[in-house]
């Protein structure tokens, strides 16, 4: 085929398509409890808005941006996340000046050019959530909690909550000279790209899916045991919150996350069913970003959830559904077929799914059609039938048939399906 998709760009198809609309269902329901507005930004933006916030030696940044230059010569990014986006948006319109505590929520697609792979597309799509305006740890547990009463409301519930905190800028930096000191004592293990971040950006070796790397980190010193005493309250009071509210979590101190904004709060949620690929959300704090970007000082944390991930694992528990009509009319005949073809639209107005023949076949053919298609019921209405005022109905479960009115046959037919 000439025309192909590109690799890792994926067509959602009908029968996947009921999931990812339960899930959107699910998430806008809940994030809208939890006091979160939609907010829907550009797919595109500006490549400095990204390689700025998420840190140029991450691989998002180094490797795996859809970046090119317009017509204009000017630099651009699909972009490969949603929070630099939405941080983007909050500086450009201030809605803080309204309220301080800002909470916004979107949905859709993001693009990586990563090595496509079970649950690693290059087009991906994020339920993604910020919260503006707050640096205590009521609003971290206030997250971890809402993403994982989504997890629970679409009916997920073997996930793990993998927690973790970055320090702060007081902190982070004599975890990250002590953490350089241990990584240049294992150069010889470190592929080129960790030798080069050993120096520049020693965290990011904690990322790295190369092996030797990943036995080097095995044993390296822990941010943990670094953390200042404002960050040590905060990451425990985190963990009475969570707590309190029955969310088990483990302490994941190799937890970094890809992205160079997080400070303090970092978790992900983790699966142990979708092989390499195990994290189906991830978030945490990011109280110095708005600033980095040119806003005011005002902290902020986040997540956002893999929807192709999220749907993966529903799969694995239930079978795919297509949805099918709720009624196909079958007629013969002149005058059967323009009555019928008034009734099919007004039917359709009123939310019925009701599908007929495009082409003028025998009514043989036109039951196959109706059979095919999966149609629940069949109303069969010919002249003759029109001129005797009575039709038949075919339930095409149960494979019986009834004789109807037609003189009140589009009430009777909304009524037969509670519209
Ligand atoms: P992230 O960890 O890069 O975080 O992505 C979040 C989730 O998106 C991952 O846990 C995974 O489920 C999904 N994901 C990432 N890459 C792919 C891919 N190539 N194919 C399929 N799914 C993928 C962020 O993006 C942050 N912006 C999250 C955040 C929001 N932090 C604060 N606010």
């Amino acid at each position: 085929m000439e025309f192909a998709g590109i690799k890792g760009f994926r067509d959602i198809l009908p029968d996947e398509a009921a999931g990812w609309q339960r899930l959107e269902a699910g998430a806008r329901g809940l994030f809208e409890a939890f006091g979160f507005q939609e907010i829907r930004t550009p797919i595109l933006e500006k490549t400095g808005l990204f390689s700025r916030s998420i840190g140029q030696e991450t691989d998002i940044v180094s490797k795996e941006m859809y970046s090119f230059k317009d017509i204009k010569g000017r630099g651009l990014t699909l972009r490969p996340e949603a929070t630099a986006s939405v941080v983007r948006a909050y500086i450009q319109h201030r809605p803080y000046q309204k309220y301080q505590i800002q909470k916004f929520f979107s949905i859709g697609p993001m693009f990586r050019h990563e090595r496509p792979q079970k649950g690693r597309f290059r087009q991906f799509h994020q339920i993604n959530a910020e919260f503006f305006g707050d640096a205590g740890p009521k609003s971290d547990a206030d997250m971890i909690i809402m993403a994982m009463c989504l997890f629970e409301r679409i009916g997920i519930d073997d996930i793990s909550l993998n927690l973790n905190s970055l320090g702060c800028p007081d902190c982070l930096p004599r975890f990250r000279e002590r953490l350089k000191a241990y990584l240049t004592n294992k150069t010889s293990m470190l592929c080129p790209d960790c030798l080069r971040r050993a120096e520049t950006n020693p965290l990011r070796v904690f990322d790295c899916k190369v092996e030797s790397c990943n036995e080097v980190v095995v044993d390296a010193p822990s941010i943990l045991d670094f953390l200042c005493q404002a960050c040590e309250e905060h990451f425990s009071s985190l963990q009475k919150y969570l707590r309190g509210s029955e969310i088990p979590f483990v302490l994941n101190r190799r937890l970094v996350r890809g992205l160079d904004y997080y400070n303090r709060t970092t978790f992900e949620i983790q699966t142990e069913h979708l092989g390499a690929q195990n994290a189906v959300a991830g978030g945490g704090r990011y109280d110095g970003l708005v600033k980095l970007l040119g806003g005011p000082d005002h902290p902020a944390i986040g997540f956002a959830v893999g929807m192709e991930r999220v749907i993966a694992l529903l799969e694995t528990k239930e079978t795919r559904e297509l949805k099918v009509p709720d009624l196909f009319i079958a007629s013969l005949g002149e005058t059967a077929e323009m009555t019928s073809f008034r009734w099919v639209e007004t039917l359709r107005k009123s939310g019925l799914w009701v599908e007929m023949d495009y082409g003028s076949k025998g009514l043989k053919s036109q039951m196959k059609k109706a059979g095919r298609l999966g149609a629940k019921k069949v109303l069969i209405v010919g002249d003759n039938e029109l001129e005797s005022g009575k039709g038949i109905l075919r339930d095409m479960l149960a494979g019986d048939q009834v004789e109807v009115e037609l003189d009140d046959i589009v009430n009777s037919l909304e009524k037969v399906a509670g519209k």
